[in-house]
């Protein structure tokens, strides 16, 4: 039956997973919007050219990792592989250039066609912002500063690292990756059978290349930083001393590159040793000339994305579940009391379950098997004296309950 699990790459989200998929998401856009960021919603597919145009032919995403499809209109479309080049597409398409510079944060699916492995999927979930409309030096360090600020509230700091490289403005770039295409082109034949491809169509992809021959070359290789020229320099230095005064932590890793063509001038990742070879957790950078190459107005912008499961492999614990108290009516007349009880229990904030039927201690043993803090159970008598029996099930303690004091009650005991 094959056709009835999920498709490879893929997984459901449930329980543990699910309130911790809900946790991540939810604390990562509490604090974008601390931080003035609004959430935007784009489209999961896109025109393929949106993609393949700015993230660069040669990239991996785009030669081998997309999903294309042709729609019944003739279109050639793409599940969208991340999230920025969508959201650089709506500012434009929604004409917001009078708005800049403009913050926007975003969570949802992306699809790789990627060999799947723990912490790598097909399906996975990003949560993001983007800064769009500002070089300012303080922009960089405010989206650093705000996914520190993530990182800690998850409680996965301590698994953390950052790294920052400058990649430079585009003057800077070329210089460098004529220096790289000599010096490659000299080892030619030692090279990995993937970066003798990248030498001839993206040289800076082989010096985060993970192939041994390729390490071994790259420790000789031009340095990045040694080409950048004046301005890039500082930019760059700007920023460190931003970091330095936020005190945030970092390294400069000159062979962090990054997989898309789009970035320049700073490029980060925040990396972690505790999930094998999938060392990064959230990833981004600058990139200046987006919206001008999609046919947009200048809008200098940078940003970043993690991966959601990626930071629930790393949390710390696990979320529980709002524990429940759970309605045990017995008898017809009871019954009909709870039906009604538990509507305004609810209505009124409160997280209720209800044991319908079965002898009593089947019915307790669901209360605590949803792991009810607290169990109500009303009979005939309980209704002739209006007062409930209020259960605590993890002391056992019982006391008697007036139903017009329930409410309080109840609401004392879930707070
Ligand atoms: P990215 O490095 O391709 O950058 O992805 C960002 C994060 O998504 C990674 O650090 C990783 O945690 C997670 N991720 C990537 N691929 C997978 C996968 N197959 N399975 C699970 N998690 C994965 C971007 O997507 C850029 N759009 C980031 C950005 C925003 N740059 C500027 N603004």
């Amino acid at each position: 039956m094959a056709q009835l699990q999920p498709v490879r790459g893929t997984h459901d989200l449930l329980s543990v997973e699910m309130r911790k998929y809900r946790l991540v998401v939810n604390t990562a856009l509490r604090i974008c919007a601390n931080y003035g960021y609004e959430e935007i919603k784009t489209p999961i597919f896109e025109f393929s050219q949106v993609f393949a145009r700015t993230l660069g032919d040669a990239s991996d995403i785009v030669s081998k990792e997309m999903y294309t499809f042709q729609d019944k209109g003739g279109d050639s479309l793409s599940l969208r592989p991340e999230g920025t080049a969508g959201v650089v597409r709506a500012f434009i398409s929604e004409g917001l250039a009078q708005h800049m510079p403009l913050k926007l944060s975003y969570e949802g699916p992306m699809f790789r066609y990627e060999r799947p492995q723990k912490g790598r999927y097909r399906q996975f979930y990003q949560i993001g912002a983007e800064l769009i409309g500002t070089d300012s030096v303080e922009a960089d360090i405010e989206v650093i500063s705000m996914a520190s600020v993530i990182l800690r509230e998850l409680g996965v700091a301590d698994k953390v690292f950052l790294e920052i490289n400058s990649i430079g403005d585009k003057e800077s770039r070329d210089r460098y990756r004529a220096k790289l295409v000599e010096y490659y082109s000299k080892h030619k034949s030692s090279l990995s059978e993937d970066s003798q491809k990248r030498l001839g169509l993206n040289p800076l992809r082989i010096l985060d290349s993970k192939d041994k021959k390729d390490i071994a070359i790259n420790q000789d290789a031009p340095k990045l930083l040694d080409h950048l020229n004046d301005s890039s320099k500082h930019n760059f230095s700007a920023i460190q001393e931003g970091l330095k005064q936020l005190k945030i932590d970092f390294k400069i890793n000159q062979q962090l590159v990054r997989g898309l063509d789009y970035y320049n001038h700073m490029v980060f990742e925040f990396k972690t040793e505790a999930l094998g070879a999938q060392d990064a957790v959230l990833s981004g950078g600058r990139y200046d000339g987006l919206s001008e190459l999609m046919g947009g107005p200048k809008a200098p912008s940078i940003g970043w994305a993690a991966g959601v499961e990626r930071l629930c492999l790393l949390l710390p614990g696990e979320p529980v579940a709002a524990r429940p108290v759970t309605i045990i009516p017995l008898g017809e007349a009871a019954e009909k009391w709870a039906l009604a009880q538990i509507h305004d229990l609810r209505a009124a904030g409160l997280t209720m379950d209800m044991a319908y039927s079965g002898n009593m201690s089947n019915r307790m043993k669901k209360a605590n098997a949803k792991k009810a803090v607290a169990a109500v159970i009303v009979g005939d008598s309980e209704l002739a004296a209006k007062e409930a029996t209020v259960k605590m099930l993890d002391s056992g303690t019982q006391e008697k309950v007036a139903f017009t004091n329930l409410k309080d009650k109840l609401k004392s005991i879930q707070s």
